[in-house]
């Protein structure tokens, strides 16, 4: 309890983890409206020009599906939609402000973490698919999200997390089982207080919550099942490492209530795949 105490306080002082750019609550505020027009979304993401040419650059990926096509903000949101295009800025930002952190006080393999970060985000979108969501893009930043604590921990509390992963391999167990141990606090715990801190909405700091370990009586269980197998499966098919040695256990209930016992698996671990090879064009934007 006391070490519990103590690490959040340290989180709470920390004053210089990032926040996301105002970009982010303006566009929020302006969806609320059914009467705005894409030129005003557009007009507040050219606020930002370093942003504005990213998210050009995402939306004319492949994994968007209009590559070479679309040539401004503006067609980009009246093709690909307000909720496409708010999780594009929202995947820029994120990008924007954790991805170049280096930090040299952990061997942690950052490139490692990203790729198992996008994987989960796009295999949660194919998980989305799957299961006949119209929600995917929410889906997707969702599990892009999932393991954010792990990230602040090593970028901002770098002892404690080589303590927890030290512990972890010592113990042979999960990861959030020895921070449990350590701190009576998990990266599930840090990633939600995170997406608090930034105001995004309720269903994506339940999924950060319970991604181990989701509540069949949660109004958001869906997706938080989804990013709990896509976490599963990514890492049973070798793609990337969110620092776990061993494979987290997958919810009966979950794999019941999807149906996978009776649903052939290989359809949709083809589609995870084709979704992954897509999204790593968000490794490489700048
Ligand atoms: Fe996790
Ligand atoms: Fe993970």
């Amino acid at each position: 309890m006391a070490n519990r105490i103590k690490l959040l306080n340290t989180l709470e002082n920390i004053t210089s983890i990032p926040t996301l750019p105002i970009v982010i609550e303006r566009i929020t505020l302006l969806l609320q409206n059914p009467k705005t027009s894409a030129e005003e979304v557009g007009k507040v993401i050219t606020t930002d020009q370093a942003l504005a040419s990213k998210v050009l650059r995402l939306v004319n990926s492949a994994f968007y599906g209009f590559p070479g096509k679309i040539s401004t903000i503006t067609h980009a949101i009246v093709i690909l939609g307000f909720s496409t295009i708010k999780s594009v800025v929202l995947t820029a930002s994120f990008f924007d402000v954790f991805h170049k952190r280096e930090s040299d006080a952990t061997t942690f393999d950052l490139e490692q973490f990203w790729l198992h970060s996008i994987a989960c985000g796009a295999a949660a979108q194919a998980i989305a698919k799957f299961l006949g969501s119209n929600d995917k893009e929410e889906y997707f930043i969702a599990g892009l999200l999932h393991d954010l604590g792990k990230l602040i921990l090593c970028q901002y509390l770098p002892n404690e997390f080589n303590l927890a992963l030290s512990n972890a391999q010592i113990k042979k167990c999960l990861f959030f089982e020895s921070e449990k141990e350590l701190f009576d606090v998990t990266h599930q715990d840090i990633g939600a207080f995170l997406v608090r801190r930034w105001n995004l909405p309720e269903h994506l700091q339940n999924t950060v919550l319970f991604h181990h370990d989701p509540n069949p009586s949660s109004k958001h269980f869906l997706m938080t099942a989804a990013v709990h197998c896509a976490d599963i499966f990514v890492r049973a098919l070798d793609i990337g490492n969110g620092g776990d040695t061993k494979i987290p256990e997958m919810s009966e209930y979950v794999w019941n209530s999807f149906g996978f016992e009776s649903a052939s698996l290989t359809g949709l671990l083809d589609a995870i795949r084709d979704e992954i090879a897509k999204a790593t064009v968000f490794l490489h934007i700048t």
